[in-house]
C-alpha cells in the first residue's frame, strides 16, 4: 500500500456560531491523537479565525467551504485565496455537490479554482460524484471521469498529489444511506486510474477520500479499503465525540 497519509476532514456546512466553534473545539481537540491521520475542521468563514486560533498548537488543521478565485475585485459576498491565506486556514473544500447543486459552481469555475487555490498554498478539497439516477443508470464513471477531468484541467501534472479529492456520491449526503465499501474502493479506484493516465506519481500520492453519511460505525470499514485514504465528514462532524471516533477509526487501518 502506497504511503499516503489518512485525511480526516469536518464539512460543517452552515452550521455553528463562533461560540459553537469554540465549545467545539474545546471538548474535541484534546481528544485527537498525538500521531496518526490528518485532522482537518472546516467551519463557515466566520468562525475560521476562532478555529485557527484554537488549532494553533495542535495538529488539526482548518479549510474553508469554498472561495472565488481572483485575489480581489468586484464580486459582492465573495472571499479570495489571499484572505483565507491570511486567517492562517490551510486549505478549501472546492465543488462539494451542494454548491454545485444550489450555488450554480460549474467545472468551468472550478477549472479556474484549482489553479488559484495551489498558486496561494491552499490545499484543496475537491469533490465529485455522482447523483441517484446517474448511478442507476451506470454513467457514475462517466460522470467521475467528466468532473475530474474538466476539474484538474488547468492543474500542472507535477501538483496533482497536492489536491486532495473526495468521492461524494450524492445519494449517500446526508441521507444515511452509505455507500458500501466496495462502492466506495471502485470509484475511488476509478478517480486513481484516472489520475494515472496523467501521472503515475501523483496516481500514487494523491489522497482520495470517501464522503456520504460516514459515521462511527461504518468509518473503519470505509476507510480500511485500499484506496480510500480517509473521508469527508458532514453530519458527524458535528458532534465532537463523534468526529473523534471517526478520527481513532481511521488510525489502525494503516
Ligand atoms: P454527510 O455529508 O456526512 O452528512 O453525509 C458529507 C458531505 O456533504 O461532505
Amino acid at each position: 500500500m502506497a504511503d499516503r497519509v489518512p485525511l480526516l476532514a469536518a464539512n460543517w456546512k452552515m452550521h455553528k456560531t463562533i461560540e459553537e466553534t469554540e465549545r467545539f473545539l474545546a471538548d474535541f481537540l484534546p481528544r485527537v491523537p498525538d500521531a496518526g491521520p490528518e485532522v482537518v475542521i472546516c467551519p463557515p468563514f466566520l468562525s475560521l479565525r476562532t478555529a485557527v486560533e484554537h488549532c494553533a498548537q495542535s495538529r488539526t488543521r482548518v479549510a474553508a467551504q469554498n472561495m472565488h478565485e481572483e485575489p480581489e475585485g468586484a464580486f459582492t459576498g465573495e472571499v479570495s485565496p489571499p484572505m483565507l491565506v491570511e486567517l492562517g486556514v490551510d486549505g478549501v473544500i472546492l465543488g462539494h455537490s451542494e454548491r454545485r447543486q444550489y450555488f450554480g459552481e460549474t467545472d468551468e469555475a472550478l477549472a479556474r479554482k484549482l489553479p488559484a487555490a495551489l498558486g496561494a498554498g491552499l490545499e484543496p478539497i475537491l469533490c465529485v460524484g455522482e447523483n441517484e439516477s446517474q448511478r442507476d443508470s451506470d454513467e457514475t464513471e462517466g460522470v467521475l471521469t467528466r468532473q475530474i477531468e474538466a476539474d484538474l484541467a488547468h492543474v500542472p501534472d507535477d501538483r496533482l498529489a497536492d489536491v486532495v479529492i473526495a468521492y461524494e456520491p450524492i445519494w449517500a449526503i446526508g441521507t444515511g444511506r452509505t455507500a458500501t465499501p466496495d462502492q466506495a474502493q471502485e470509484a475511488i479506484a476509478t478517480i486513481r486510474g484516472l489520475i494515472e493516465n496523467r501521472s503515475a506519481d501523483a496516481a500514487g500520492a494523491i489522497r482520495i477520500l470517501y464522503g456520504g453519511s460516514v459515521k462511527p460505525d461504518n468509518a473503519a470499514e470505509l476507510i480500511g479499503r485500499a484506496d480510500v485514504d480517509g473521508a469527508l465528514v458532514g453530519g458527524a462532524s458535528l458532534d465532537p465525540g463523534d468526529f473523534a471516533a471517526i478520527v481513532q477509526a481511521a488510525e489502525p487501518s494503516r
